[in-house]
């Protein structure tokens, strides 16, 4: 189950495992259009995203992740666009 908060509201979705948000929202499905996001690549950082939960079962950030977010990283931020979540994550862009 994938939750974002938009706009002060909460949507949620089952999606299947190792799903890529950024690639979904490109192809018009959920997280679309909650998720804002240009590149897919990790290079502008409009993916970057605050997680709420889920952050322990995610991957270590990648370079670009480290390159792009920096010091929000321990804020909690990540790059959607380079994750492919396996459990359940509750994230926001405000
Ligand atoms: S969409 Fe550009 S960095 Fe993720």
């Amino acid at each position: 189950m994938v939750t974002i908060l938009a706009g002060g509201v909460s949507y949620s979705e089952a999606l299947p495992d190792g799903s890529n948000l950024v690639v979904r929202a490109g192809v018009r499905k959920f997280p679309w259009p909650h998720l804002k996001y240009k590149c897919g690549m990790g290079k502008c950082g409009t993916c970057a995203s605050r997680v709420l939960a889920g952050a322990e079962h995610l991957p270590e950030p990648n370079w670009k992740e480290r390159e792009k977010l920096g010091a929000r990283l321990a804020e909690g931020w990540r790059l959607m666009c380079q994750l492919w979540p396996t459990h359940d994550l509750t994230i926001t862009q405000e």
